[in-house]
């Protein structure tokens, strides 16, 4: 198969693109969207639960941008028919879809059911209803579908086990769904962060009063954790929907230049007796 081939189907130009950002309200979401409108994206809707903060970023963007670029549709992702709907109302303002982020997410190990049902369940709700819209098998011209989990997702973090999980979830789910792409035409694209400043990231970084984690063992490295700016995540973000390659998985931590992984493949794992 011709390699150079291959890389033009994958490439992206955001002039013009119509994005939907799930969880765009605040930190790595709202700053991609600045980056997204930045590089001539058409439209971009925002979809996040309702709140004084929301309509003050939005009015924010509408200012510094066109308002008719910028919309906001209230939604919470754990619930798939605000997803769906949220679709029906953005299309039905812009008229397609060709880009859409999930970056909803809460880091609260205490609060074990509604944090899979933000981080992962939403992350599955929004990822299915991408696929319906952009999709090639349903009438559409396909497009590219990013998910955020984290470092998190790639190497167990022992003091937010829960969190953990939700990540590796999302790596798991987008691995599986990028195998689809022949017949959907929806790259499919997973960005791992490391620690970025957000308010969530303040959260993650609390000792969470789980009685079982062992906090003065499992903790000890986390003051060496250096920490990153929104501003380098946006824009691997945006670099990915660019030229990442459908099933890319990129790391971006430390404030580094981000670098792209391989999940693991059971045979090429290490091996023991049992
Ligand atoms: N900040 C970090 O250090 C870091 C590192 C790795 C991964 N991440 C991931 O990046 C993503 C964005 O996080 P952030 O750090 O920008 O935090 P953030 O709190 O600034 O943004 C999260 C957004 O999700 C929205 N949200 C929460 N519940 C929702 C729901 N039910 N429906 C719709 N929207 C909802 C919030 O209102 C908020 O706007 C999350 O998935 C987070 O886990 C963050």
């Amino acid at each position: 198969m011709d390699r150079r081939f291959l890389v033009l189907r994958t490439r992206m130009d955001i002039n013009g693109t119509i994005a939907a950002v799930f969880g765009g309200a605040s930190g790595i979401g709202l700053k991609t969207i600045v980056e997204l409108l930045n590089r001539n994206a058409k439209g971009v809707t925002i979809f996040d639960l309702p709140s004084p903060a929301v309509e003050d970023a939005v009015a924010k963007l509408q200012s510094q941008f066109d308002k008719n670029r910028v919309i906001f549709i209230p939604c919470d992702v754990t619930v798939q028919d605000q997803v769906n709907d949220g679709f029906k109302k953005m299309i039905a303002t812009f008229g397609s879809v060709d880009i859409v982020i999930n970056s909803a997410g809460v880091a609260d190990d205490t609060k074990i059911d509604l944090m899979i049902n933000i981080n992962l369940g939403g992350v599955i709700h929004t990822s299915v209803a991408a696929m319906q819209n952009m999709g090639k098998h349903n009438g559409h011209k396909g497009g590219a579908l990013l998910n955020i989990a984290s470092v998190a997702g790639l190497v167990p973090v022992p003091f937010i086990p829960t969190y953990t999980a939700s990540k590796y979830g999302i790596v798991g789910f987008n691995s599986a769904i990028q195998k689809n792409f022949g017949k959907t035409g929806v790259r499919v694209l997973t960005i791992c962060p490391g620690l970025t400043n957000t308010s969530l990231a303040m959260k993650l970084m609390s000792k969470q009063k789980l009685d079982f984690v062992d906090y003065e063992n499992v903790f000890t490295h986390a003051d060496q954790v250096i920490w990153q700016e929104t501003d380098i995540v946006a824009k691997t973000i945006v670099d990915l929907f660019e030229r990442g390659e459908n099933g890319a998985i990129c790391v971006v931590q430390n404030s580094e230049p981000p670098y792209l992984v391989d999940p693991p493949k059971i045979h090429d794992l290490p091996r023991r007796p049992f």
